[in-house]
């Protein structure tokens, strides 16, 4: 059975507000649809994973993009959920897919678990879906005053993924005309169709509101554990026009003498992230014995270190670079390497930290021979 994802990404986020729809606002470092896709990605069990956006949203969508390192299949939604749903099940057919799981792009918690579930549903029903008990007593109410209580028995929260083999899906969807449902398993249930229930779970809740968004950054925290990591380098100084340090260009007579451009921050950076990885050190990775290093901006060794960290479940969430030298005197630049870094590192400026110190004249550093950096980087690693 080829099983088919479509993750409906197209709706405006409204109730969450934030500014940009909440399936691109960041979540613990990532942005919610890269969780969203995350999850499914690594299960391995999809032929194809459709993406339903809007339009609007391509600056958006090419973030989530680069951060994947993946380029998505996205086709563009409509107005409504149901009409999102619609584009995206027309793609599925032309695609000749068996089955499909519908997911709200804004639920970037989905388990394995349930994943598992859902394919193992689809063995013998047409239609699964998770589903929760309801826990808190029911009422109706109006204007702050409680009416009836209605009874819990027998009643349920719907979740996604919701699965379904695709040609009785899209029968039902054909003969939905122009209503808008909630959600897929309703469109079943209006054609007449029969839906099965699997055990939804409680992490799997859809980021509606403001509140959601600060459950999620603590459920994040639970799931997660801090690490650190440090980077020491040293690199010779002699006269020169200019060096590289910390990512940017410092022209006060001095360079620094290297296989690669030299940066020494970066290089420290570089091995601090590599150490919050567990991949070892810079020189691993980039052997100086490589003629395709020679000359290299250590911008690329940066970012290497970085996607290793990410394939490792972690998240870079601060920065500190002390730089040891009498010369060339920091200060001036500090400001522009601190930028520069959090360009290169997508942290915040905030969370990027520069400083200088000299060592009183002592030492290599005292005497001008060499400048050395010391990074040290926190990390957040999924435990
Ligand atoms: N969705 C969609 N197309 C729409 C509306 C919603 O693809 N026209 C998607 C959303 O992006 C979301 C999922 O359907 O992943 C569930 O919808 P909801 O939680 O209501 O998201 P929004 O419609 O974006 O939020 P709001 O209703 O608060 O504006
Ligand atoms: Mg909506």
């Amino acid at each position: 059975m080829k099983i088919g994802a479509v993750i409906v990404a197209a709706g405006r986020g409204e109730r969450a507000g934030g500014g940009v729809p909440k399936q691109y606002r960041r979540l613990g470092g990532f942005f919610v649809l890269t969780r969203t896709l995350l999850r499914l990605l690594h299960r391995e069990v999809f032929d194809s994973i459709i993406v339903v956006v809007n339009p609007a949203d391509a600056d958006h969508i090419a973030a989530v993009e680069a951060e994947l390192d993946i380029k998505l299949e996205t086709i563009p939604g409509g107005a409504t959920r149901t009409a999102s749903v619609r584009a995206g099940l027309d793609r599925a057919r032309d695609l000749g897919l068996d089955a499909v799981m519908i997911h709200d792009a804004a639920r970037p918690f989905l388990g394995d678990a349930l994943i598992d579930r859902l394919v193992k549903g689809l063995d013998e029903h047409p239609a699964v879906i998770p589903a929760l008990p309801v826990a808190d007593a029911l009422f109706r109410g109006e204007d702050e005053t409680m009416g009836d209580p209605v009874s819990r028995d027998g009643l349920y929260a719907a979740q996604t993924p919701q699965a379904f083999h695709l040609a009785p899906l899209l029968n039902a969807y054909a003969r939905l005309g122009d209503t808008a449902l909630p959600d897929d398993a309703a469109v079943i249930r209006a054609a007449g169709g029969e839906v099965a229930l699997v055990a939804g779970e409680a992490e799997n809740f859809k980021l509606t509101t403001q509140a959601d968004f600060i459950r999620a950054e603590r459920q994040i925290m639970s799931e997660t554990i801090t690490v650190t990591g440090q980077g020491y380098d040293v690199h010779r100084l002699e006269t020169a026009d200019s060096m590289w340090l910390c990512g940017i260009e410092i022209k006060a007579g001095l360079g620094l003498v290297g296989h690669s451009d030299a940066d020494a921050g970066l290089h420290a950076l570089t091995d601090a992230v590599l150490g919050a990885a567990g991949a070892g050190d810079i020189g691993q990775h980039f052997p100086p014995s490589d003629p395709q290093w020679k000359g290299a901006a250590s911008d690329a060794f940066l970012l290497h270190a970085i996607k290793l960290l990410k394939e490792a479940g972690g998240e870079l969430v601060h920065a500190d670079i002390t730089l040891i030298a009498e010369r060339p005197k920091i200060g001036p630049h500090r400001d522009a390497m601190r930028a520069r870094v959090a360009e290169l590192t997508g942290l915040p400026e905030a969370r990027v930290n520069i400083k200088a110190t000299t060592t009183e004249k002592l030492g290599f550093t005292g005497r001008g021979e060499g400048l050395a950096a010391q990074a040290i980087v926190t990390a957040r690693l999924t435990s």
